[in-house]
């Protein structure tokens, strides 16, 4: 069966500029998918294309069997919600959702019970008289979102669209998201800076870079096997250390950097060569004393930090090797507490993330 969605190496160039660098996936009905990317790596001349608001140099995009080539913005079953979103000042809320609906002269009846569903659907019932100035952040996003929402696109873009609000309401407002998003069944492409937005919002995540799409998978597989140096970098907190193969000594093989450290992987490798091993924070255990573990070594604590529920270290171990480590509180932590300056540390050979160097 062909996919609801097909994007087939989409590349745009301006100038000698390549924007998008020959991306493809495919979308399943339903999907929230994730474009997640440093500045300027072409999410947004991506979604744009996908809208129609711009022409490929290449390729091709497939929406529910048609080739949208040829197909207008406005024919087009698709809808985007820009990065910096406006709405009608001088409209009212009910007015502003209704935009759409009236231009594509729906007759009145039609519009009014249409815009009374997306009411509710973002729960600002009894809202729709008021002016956008009147509202707060979340609730003017909620609305810009019923807006783009109100021609049943098959496909909603979305840049950014939770830029503007504080982290406790943009939280909310995620869970918000997600929420319509099942009951509707529409498909969404999210474009965001925050890497745990798109972790909690996404059946899948794209991670571009430099234009290319280097790696697609569920918010598990990108932040516990990323595929590369950049990928792991971006997606979330870690720590490197170079190291070459020295032997495999069953069940694991032996790495040596600064220190000697033992990884478990199906891998072959070949002795002495070079790799890069990744630790996430939350992987590294410190402890006052020796336990004796496998992968254990002294360290010097030179900076920490308390996040509420935990809190994340940074320690020198032998060699200088640099280490980012966070220790959750799964007891009360003591607010006074003298943080320790020297400890051990220890990481399991499952938990190690080997990468190419
Ligand atoms: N109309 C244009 N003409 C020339 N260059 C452009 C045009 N639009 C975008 N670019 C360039 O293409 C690249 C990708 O831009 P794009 O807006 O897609 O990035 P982005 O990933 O959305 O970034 P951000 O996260 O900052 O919004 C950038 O280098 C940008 O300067
Ligand atoms: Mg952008």
């Amino acid at each position: 069966m062909a996919p609801f969605i097909r994007i087939q190496n989409i590349s745009k160039k301006y100038g000698k500029l390549l924007a998008v660098d020959n991306v493809s996936f495919d979308l399943e009905k339903g999907e929230l998918f994730s474009l997640l990317g440093p500045s300027g790596c072409g999410k947004t001349t991506l979604l744009r294309i996908l809208a129609g608001f711009e022409l490929t140099t290449e390729g091709y995009v497939e929406i529910d069997g048609q080739d949208m080539v040829d197909v207008d913005p406005a024919d087009r079953p698709v809808n985007i919600m820009f990065q910096n979103y406006a709405l009608f000042p001088h409209m009212s809320v009910s007015n502003n959702i209704g935009y759409g609906l009236k231009r594509a002269s729906l007759p009145d009846n039609e519009i009014k019970s249409r815009v009374s569903e997306l009411l509710e659907l973002v729960h600002l019932n009894g809202m729709g008289e008021r002016k956008p100035s009147t509202l707060s952040g979340g609730q003017r996003q909620r609305v810009a979102l019923a807006r783009a929402l109100a021609r049943r696109p098959k496909l909603l873009l979305l840049d950014e669209p939770l830029a503007a609000l504080d982290k406790k309401l943009r939280s909310e407002t995620q869970f918000e998201l997600c929420k319509i998003q099942e009951q509707l069944g529409t498909t969404f492409v999210v474009v965001t800076h925050d890497q745990e937005e798109a972790m909690t919002l996404s059946t899948r995540i794209g991670v571009m870079n430099n234009g290319k799409l280097v790696q697609v998978g569920t918010p598990n597989e990108i932040y516990e096997q990323p595929q590369t140096t950049f990928v792991a970098d971006f997606v979330g907190e870690i720590s490197f250390i170079e190291v070459t193969v020295k032997e495999q000594k069953e069940p694991y093989w032996l790495m040596q950097g600064a220190v000697p450290i033992h990884v478990s992987t199906g891998a072959k490798f070949r002795i002495n060569q070079k790799v890069n091993l990744a630790l996430r924070p939350e992987k590294i255990s410190l402890t006052s004393k020796p336990t004796g573990k496998i992968n254990e070594f002294p360290v010097e604590i030179t900076d920490w930090a308390f996040y509420g529920a935990g809190t994340q270290y940074r320690v020198v171990g032998p060699g200088g090797i640099n280490l980012k480590l966070y220790e959750s509180h799964n007891l009360p932590s003591k607010s006074n507490a003298r943080q320790p300056e020297t400890g051990f540390i220890n990481f399991s050979p499952d938990s190690i993330i080997i990468l190419e160097r």
